[in-house]
């Protein structure tokens, strides 16, 4: 925790507050720097509309948003605790924010429009500056109207590198994405359409890595690669098939875990998702690999083919550690933390799981849960039935042009707090809560296996996942579901830390 002090302000009221209270006061988590010496790492962003190129010439360019004139937006670097200021000036005809995906902001660079800060409108600046408590594998886009803006192309990597990172030959991002062409090769203005809302979301039917469809990633025999891979697409879940890579995950959603070789070797990314993989190549020399993407059944396709090149780099893999350093996250207490319920529901065949869940959850479920669940989604179901809205959480459907709804949960601050959420819908949910990572320690009563810390978990049809953390960020933060037309459609709700 000293590794990262207070800012002068800060810690002039808190020695006040401190000199003040009696001994024993839990310490707060410190969330800036103190005077910085090195003058912050300062990045210009434009937004603005611009080209880009999707697919290998002889194809064209296409119109997109951009970050920086590119899709994907510059790849933002610092390192661990250094203090990054980015100057945001909006170049679109319309009002945007830019909120960093997965880094434990103060609230007011959060990026969250009404709720966190006044939207930037069109011509306007806003200046976020904070420090990079977490290293890991981030991304920045924007939080208004993000199922348009972010399908358009606002998106880009935020990489944070630990003050000792993985000994690797090569450090490589890919950014994956989905979008929906048109015939003519355009993107398709459909945004926010009622069928993509009220189903899985809109699923695109061009994958790209890096904003390009991707042809050949050059490697090398022996060759020891972190691959940071980030879903920034609106709807698709990524499974890569990395079987004969024997891929080890060694951080998800930019957290380290202790490294291990996935089920199967297939990496599961629900949007927003991260995952940091060591890849030793070891090929032959000269050899093509095919990554698969396999998460949806019978339509699995060619991701991209890893090429060798026919000059070797080593024999054999490199005996390099492969775990990374813990970042500063408090670790919760299970025997003093509140506990929470959160029902999400809604979508289209509903009411089907709705009442599935009600038979399933009857037995074990804790007192007056089935009698809450049931009233719930017959709220749920004559609202949607009654409006355009499509999910809820606990009832309510969000109006996805306010982010600043009246809080669903108040946490206490500095305490620990169980979240568990039961998925009674037909369709998968990647739910993401702003300002904190929390850990995933159960599915449906079994504990996890890697107690992983996420800040985006992926929820399948029917499941129920307990989630852990100590709230010690204080604010009003965003809890949605990170299929953007599923938020859209009302599936976002806000949780208070106070
Ligand atoms: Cu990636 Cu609420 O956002
Ligand atoms: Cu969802």
């Amino acid at each position: 925790m000293s590794r990262f002090p207070m800012p002068a302000q800060t810690r002039r009221a808190f020695l006040a507050s401190a000199a003040a209270s009696t001994a024993g006061a839990v310490l707060p988590v410190l969330w800036r720097s103190p005077v910085h010496a090195a003058a912050p790492h300062e990045v210009q962003l434009r937004v603005a509309p611009g080209r880009t190129r999707l697919m290998p010439e002889p194809s064209g360019e296409i119109a997109a948003w951009c970050y920086g004139g590119t899709v994907p937006g510059p790849e933002i670097r610092v390192r661990q605790s250094e203090r990054l200021r980015v100057v945001v000036e909006n170049g679109l005809a319309e009002e945007t924010t830019v909120h960093w995906h997965g880094v434990r902001v103060p609230h007011a660079m959060d990026g969250v429009p009404h709720l966190t800060q006044k939207p930037i409108g069109a011509g306007e600046r806003f200046v976020y500056e904070f420090d990079a408590v977490d290293a890991g594998t981030f991304w920045y886009h924007p939080h208004q109207r993000s199922f348009e803006q972010v399908e358009r192309g606002l998106y880009g990597p935020l990489i944070i590198e630990e003050r000792e990172p993985a000994h690797v030959d090569r450090d490589v991002t890919w950014m994956l994405d989905d979008w929906r062409l048109t015939k003519s090769g355009a993107i398709s203005e459909d945004f926010g359409n009622r069928h993509d809302i009220h189903h899985n979301g809109r699923v695109g039917n061009t994958v790209t890595i890096n904003g390009r469809v991707p042809d050949t990633f050059a490697v090398r025999a022996g060759e020891r690669i972190r691959l940071r891979l980030i879903n920034a697409a609106n709807a698709r879940i990524f499974s890569p098939d990395f079987t004969d890579l024997q891929p080890i995950v060694i951080a998800l959603d930019g957290q380290p875990v202790a490294p291990y070789p996935p089920d199967g070797g297939l990496v599961v990314l629900g949007p927003a998702m991260r995952a940091d993989l060591i890849l030793d190549m070891t090929g032959k020399p000269g050899r093509r690999v095919s990554i698969f993407d396999r998460f949806y059944e019978g339509l699995e396709y060619k991701l991209v083919d890893i090429a060798y090149s026919d000059t070797p780099l080593r024999e054999g893999a490199p005996d390099w550690p492969l775990a990374l350093p813990a970042n500063p996250l408090l670790e919760p207490d299970l025997e003093t933390a509140s506990r929470n319920e959160v029902v999400f529901t809604g979508g289209m065949m509903g009411q089907m799981v709705a009442q599935g869940m009600g038979e399933i959850m009857g037995p074990g479920a804790p007192g007056g849960m089935t009698r809450d669940m049931n009233s719930m989604m017959g709220g749920g179901m004559m609202q949607m039935m009654n409006s355009s809205t499509a999910w809820f959480i606990n009832g309510i459907a969000a109006d996805q042009a306010r982010h600043d709804m009246k809080p669903a949960l108040t946490l206490a601050r500095n305490k620990s707090h169980v979240i568990a959420m039961t998925n009674a819908t037909a369709w998968h949910h990647p739910i993401h809560l702003h300002g904190h990572s929390f850990r995933v320690i159960s599915r449906n009563g079994q504990p996890t296996r890697h107690r992983e810390w996420q800040d985006t978990v992926l929820v399948s049809p029917r499941e129920k996942v307990e989630i852990a953390f100590v709230a010690d960020n204080p604010g009003d933060w965003m809890f949605h579901c990170h299929i953007l037309e599923h938020q859209a459609g009302g599936m976002m709700a806000v949780f208070r830390v106070a």
